[in-house]
Formats: C-alpha cells, sequence, structure tokens
C-alpha cells in the first residue's frame, strides 16, 4: 500500500467487513470514512428477509459519520471479497456524494489492500448535489 493511502482506514474498513450481516448475498462489505477533521468511521452491510431492504456498508458509515456531527468525507475505503472491483452502487454514489468535496477520494480495495483510486468526480460525473438546489 503506497504512502499517500491510509492503512488505519484501510484496516477500520477490513475489521467492518468481519461485522456485516449477510445471510442471503454471503457477500460482506466494509467501509471507512475518514473526514476532514481526522475523525473516522466504519460501516458494514445490513441485509434482511425482505431482501430490497438491506443497507450497503457506505450508508451505514456515513449514518455514523452524520451522527457525530460530520458531514465532510476526506476519504472513503470500500472493501470486499472476490476479483471484481466492489465499487459503491448507484445509491451509495449519491450518498457520498452529499459529503463530498472536490478532493474527495474513494478507494476500492480487495483484502490483499487497494485496488483503484478515485476521485468522486470520476465515480460520479456530472453529479447533482446540494449545490444544484440553489437558484
Ligand atoms: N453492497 C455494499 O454494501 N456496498 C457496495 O458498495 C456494493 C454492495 C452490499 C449490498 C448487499 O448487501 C451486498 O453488498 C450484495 O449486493
Amino acid at each position: 500500500m503506497s504512502q499517500d493511502q491510509d492503512k488505519e482506514l484501510f484496516e477500520l474498513a477490513t475489521q467492518a467487513m468481519g461485522k456485516a450481516y449477510v445471510p442471503y448475498s454471503k457477500f460482506a462489505v466494509g467501509a471507512a470514512i475518514r473526514t476532514v477533521n481526522g475523525s473516522t468511521y466504519a460501516g458494514c452491510n445490513v441485509e434482511n428477509a425482505s431482501y430490497p431492504e438491506g443497507t450497503c456498508a457506505e450508508a451505514g458509515a456515513i449514518a455514523s459519520m452524520v451522527l457525530d456531527g460530520q458531514t465532510k468525507i476526506e476519504s472513503i475505503y470500500v472493501i470486499g471479497k472476490g476479483d471484481a472491483l466492489v465499487t459503491p452502487c448507484g445509491g451509495c454514489r449519491q450518498r457520498v456524494r452529499e459529503f463530498s468535496t472536490a478532493s474527495t477520494m474513494i478507494h476500492i480495495c480487495g483484502p490483499e489492500g487497494v485496488r483503484k483510486s478515485m476521485l468522486m468526480e470520476e465515480l460520479l460525473p456530472f453529479s447533482f448535489g446540494p449545490e444544484n438546489l440553489k437558484e
């Protein structure tokens, strides 16, 4: 893992993945956020018997961040197993976007480390955010 990546966040995301409640998909995901003031928050996906009602790892981490009064994401790590990139789903791109800045980084990880890093702008180009609501 290169130095500009954040070992602590990678580990937080990995631990969160270990807590995922995924009896239906069996696909555990962990997410960890560092906010611009340096605080960290983690989340895991939580499924339930009504399959579409489960929540993603990113949503859990964001809820924890907001509960703590923080709203500016510096970087977010998302981790899952398997060969494919665990890129945030469409809904989570919008959720992360809400709390992003021009420099917010998204790091997509596998168990071995970071696989791909990108700016929010690259993950969700031409996004609709709070500024778009201003007249
Ligand atoms: N999932 C996440 O938690 N985050 C993502 O970025 C992609 C998908 C979850 C939702 C569901 O519990 C499982 O992964 C399989 O889709």
